[in-house]
């Protein structure tokens, strides 16, 4: 019997500036412990996750979304890349963000000055072990100008520390704002099947017209899942678990083929630090919904 390709090239190609990517990716923000925000819970087993990242490569992914924010009290996601990955082929993508921050102690710090952008781009690539970041999306907290922040990255970008930038967490207003100062190659905004939000629908539509890439993060935990669908994070929809019982798939599966079908400059970083779940997820690349099934699943 024929074994099952299992491959993140399933679900397509898009460039990122000049570095093309599978659509399907990886967010590494789950290999910490599952609550890799709050430094009170248990650290995730280090092998495990090295484990995860090294078969996700195996299995095609090639676009990783991290930040040096994501850290338990005893993992760092950027760590783990670093040690599961490196030296890293050419071929792969590692996205950061930055703007937010944490001390030592794992508690928030106040947003980033524009000043302080240097030093988190330099932590990075510390913790990484690179002397340039591929891209780099500065995620804002809210409403309000940009420009100097997104200046100050450019500044960055020319002194040839980041070769491209994105965004995260903005409106409209930012991507017009950011695109007459330096290119966008990515927006990274909350986005999913229940958790659609009025201006990411249009960020979306607005960067496809652009030839941005749209990555939106939360694609299977949605709305009340935290924890992941089927995990008590929240119940599933009747029409998400349909569509799965008709495919033979998960019902995670099925918000990531939703979330890929949004267009072809959508790109998927699920983020899991269970290895079962990372096949599922890459598998999600080769799964095609209907367009009956697709209006099913907004009804
Ligand atoms: N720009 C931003 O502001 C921002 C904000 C948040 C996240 N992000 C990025 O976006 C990525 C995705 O976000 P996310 O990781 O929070 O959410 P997600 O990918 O939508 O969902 C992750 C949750 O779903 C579970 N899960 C993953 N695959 C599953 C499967 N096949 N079956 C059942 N449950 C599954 C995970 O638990 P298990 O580990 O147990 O699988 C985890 O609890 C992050 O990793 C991070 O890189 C960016």
């Amino acid at each position: 019997m024929a074994t099952k390709t299992i491959d993140a090239a399933a679900a397509g190609t898009w460039k990122l500036g000049d570095l093309t990517v599978n659509r399907l990716g990886f967010g590494a923000m789950r290999l910490t412990g599952s609550a890799a925000f709050d430094p009170s819970t248990p650290s995730s087993d280090r092998e495990r996750s090295i484990g995860v990242l090294r078969r996700a490569v195996e299995l095609g992914v090639n676009h990783i979304d991290t930040a040096a924010f994501y850290f338990s009290r005893l993992r760092s996601a950027n760590e783990l890349i670093n040690r599961a990955l490196a030296p890293y082929s050419d071929d792969l993508v590692i996205v950061t963000k930055v703007g937010p921050g944490r001390d030592a102690s794992g508690a928030w710090l106040p947003w980033a000055t524009p000043e302080q952008l240097r030093g988190q781009v330099e932590e990075n690539l510390r913790q990484l072990g690179r002397d340039h970041l591929d891209v780099v999306n500065l995620r804002l907290n809210g409403p309000g100008s940009l420009a100097e922040h997104f200046g100050a990255l450019a500044e960055l970008r020319d002194a040839g520390l980041i070769r491209h930038l994105g965004l995260s967490n903005i409106t409209p207003e930012h991507l017009a704002e950011a695109q007459a100062i330096a290119p966008v190659v990515c927006v990274q905004n909350r986005y999913g099947l229940d958790s659609r939000r009025t201006g990411s629908d249009e960020v979306l539509r607005l960067c496809g017209e652009q030839g941005i890439a749209f990555v939106p993060f939360f694609a299977i935990a949605g709305e009340g899942r935290e924890g992941g669908a089927g995990q008590g994070g929240g119940t599933e929809s009747d029409a998400v678990l349909a569509v799965a019982r008709a495919h033979g798939v998960t019902s995670a599966q099925v918000r990531l083929a939703w979330t890929l079908q949004q267009g072809e400059h959508v790109l998927a970083i699920p983020g899991t630090g269970n290895p079962d779940h990372l096949v599922e997820n890459v598998d999600a690349g080769a799964l095609r919904l209907t367009d009956e099934e697709m209006e099913l699943l907004l009804s």
